[in-house]
């Protein structure tokens, strides 16, 4: 796929090259060739340099791609409903990866007009220069919810009930990338070429990387065509027992774009599902732009459950978004909204909001929702 990008300013450019010495220096060390997902790990955190460590502009009409809590307050007014018997109870909130903040504020807003709000609505975040803007958009609009709002550097390390929610987040955990060749099966890793630029490299599949790509293919291992590559989540198992471990009793919402029912591993799909976005043009190169693109992989939802169930859950609920969003309310939220103003431009933005939302050729089919519970 061959993608025109807009060039990266000077500074950025130096922010980059100070970014990818360190990768090179790695690879050195690892004798060539480094594991992709290391690789991934070192430009999406490496900290003070990757791309979600380092302060850029990345969500919304100015970064780099826009998610559905960035498109306005549709997605978050259904999630809040659903969410809503989940806290009549009481119990806390815990959002993974919270971006900049919007989820956050336009849940406990519609929460609080539900009459649930949350007895405390944490957020866990790394980036130093995220949880300020996250402060910033909550001070701005719920300064009067603060006293509920606390952040996280760490899982909660104390029981608790509720709901954990993370909308794009497992997209972004690192993959491991795999080559299925008639010769066998290869890791995909990274190499660095005459000129210093990375480039791909095959070596022998580790026993580790072997038995989770036999694990994720089953039968197909054998009649998917070759060349076939894709990417398999190693960390999904340890990463969702470590986020849910304290979750004594609630459920865990994921959101994110992927495939179920044994669709991720298709033979018409032969390249896999790494996606690029760098300023609103999405690519599939993770080897250009170190630490200015995000990097995301598709999700496996019928390995999530997998885990999920490993780790003590039961999938309680599994849809894609645009059947998520009209079975919690979407019909209702519009038409308040829609009555709520009489502008046009407004009226008009609202439509284009809930058709990025729901329509297949956008994010009504590609996202999938999946509810464990317990
Ligand atoms: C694509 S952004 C989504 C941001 C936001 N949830 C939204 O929907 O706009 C992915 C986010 O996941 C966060 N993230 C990645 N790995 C994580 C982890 N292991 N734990 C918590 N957050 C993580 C990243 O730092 C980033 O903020």
């Amino acid at each position: 796929m061959r993608v025109e990008l807009p060039e990266p300013s000077a500074e950025a450019r130096a922010h980059s090259e100070r970014l990818a010495a360190l990768i090179r220096a790695e690879i050195a060390q690892a004798g060539g060739a480094l594991d992709f997902a290391r690789y991934m790990e070192l430009v999406l955190y490496a900290p003070g340099l990757g791309y979600y460590s380092a302060g850029t502009t990345k969500f919304g009409a100015a970064g780099d791609f826009v998610t559905a809590p960035e498109l306005g307050f549709v997605f978050a007014r259904c999630l809040a409903r659903a969410l809503a018997p989940e806290l009549a109870g009481g119990g806390d909130i815990v959002e993974l990866g919270p971006g900049s903040g919007a989820l956050a504020v336009e849940l406990l807003l519609e929460l609080e007009r539900l009459g649930v709000l949350p007895e405390r609505y944490r957020l866990l975040e790394r980036s130093a220069d995220l949880r300020a803007r996250q402060r910033n958009a909550l001070l701005a609009r719920c300064a009067h919810l603060f006293d509920r709002i606390a952040w996280l550097d760490a899982p909660p390390a104390a029981p608790w009930r509720g709901a954990l929610v993370a909308n794009e987040v497992i997209d972004a955990l690192p993959v491991r990338a795999f080559a299925l060749r008639e010769e066998g099966l290869f890791a995909r890793a990274v190499g660095v070429d005459a000129r210093g630029r990375f480039v791909w490299r095959e070596i022998d599949a580790d026993a580790g990387l072997r038995s989770a790509v036999e694990r994720a293919l089953g039968d197909r291992f054998a009649s998917l065509p070759r060349p076939y590559l894709s990417e398999v989540c190693t960390l999904l198992d340890p990463w969702l027992d470590e986020v849910t471990r304290t979750l004594e009793r609630g459920s865990a919402w994921f959101i994110d774009y992927g495939y179920a029912h044994g669709e991720y591993h298709d033979r018409a799909r032969r390249s896999g599902t790494l996606r690029c976005h760098y300023r609103h043009r999405a690519h599939d190169d993770p080897l250009i732009l170190p630490g200015l693109q995000d990097i995301t992989a598709w999700v496996d939802f019928d390995a999530l459950a997998h885990a999920g169930e490993a780790a003590g859950w039961r999938v309680a609920e599994h849809a894609t978004q645009a059947q998520f969003l009209i079975a919690n309310g979407l019909g209702e939220v519009f038409a308040h909204a829609h009555a709520a103003t009489a502008d046009e431009a407004a009226r008009y933005a609202l439509a284009q909001q809930v058709k990025a939302l729901t329509l297949p050729g956008e994010m009504g089919e590609k996202f999938r929702v999946m509810v464990l519970r317990r």
